[in-house]
């Protein structure tokens, strides 16, 4: 066994998987809107383009996603690391997180849902699939891609465009208790 190896509590097995890019999940319905942080979010399909995202159940966020039936994932740089960490930290149900924080955004070209583009690298909206079990058991929620867009500084041609010149666009990756990373050191691997 390699001694550099020691047990990691059970308790802290998420978070050795839990930096793919952080989130801004935006919602939007009847008249009000939300944005919160979400770390847990990955792709399941390839197509129909399909994602799930945690969303816990007694969030602001889980309620108007539930009414409208969307949402969207907005991925921020470092410029927006602390209005990440912020929005995560208390619920919209108080008060809306936009006008609290001067966030910019648009709606989105299928759904509606907000948008942001100042300070993030991409976003994609999503059109609900509801699975109420999972949703209640897991607060796991399952989506189609129905539009999306990236910073052409940063991802294009479907890929990602990591570099020095870059580091600014870069996605930002939690790695709990408010500690987060850049995407940094791009590496390729070799061709078969
Ligand atoms: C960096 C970070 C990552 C988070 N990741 C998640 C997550 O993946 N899922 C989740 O349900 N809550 C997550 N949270 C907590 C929510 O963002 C938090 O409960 C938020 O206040 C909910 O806001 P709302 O009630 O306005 O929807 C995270 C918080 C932070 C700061």
């Amino acid at each position: 066994m390699n001694p550099h190896f020691q047990p990691v509590a059970l308790h802290h097995a998420s978070r050795l998987i839990n930096h793919g890019p952080t989130v801004l999940v935006t919602s939007a319905h009847g008249g009000r809107r939300n944005v919160m942080a979400a770390a847990w979010s990955m792709p399941v399909e390839f197509s129909p383009p399909r994602i799930a995202v945690v969303i816990d159940k007694h969030t602001f966020t889980s309620e108007l996603v539930k009414a409208s039936g969307g949402f969207a994932l907005c991925l921020p740089t470092p410029a927006l690391l602390d209005l990440t960490h912020d929005v995560g930290q208390h619920s919209g149900r108080d008060g809306d997180k936009f006008a609290q924080y001067g966030i910019d955004a648009h709606p989105g070209p299928v759904l509606g849902m907000p948008v942001m583009e100042a300070g993030c690298a991409a976003w994609l909206e999503c059109r609900r699939i509801p699975e109420p079990h999972t949703e209640g058991a897991y607060d796991t929620w399952f989506a189609e891609v129905v539009a999306a867009a990236a910073d052409t500084r940063v991802f294009a041609n479907g890929h990602w465009l990591y570099d020095e010149t870059n580091t600014t666009l870069q996605t930002i990756h939690h790695l709990g208790g408010g500690n987060f990373v850049r995407a940094h050191g791009a590496a390729r691997a070799r061709q078969p």
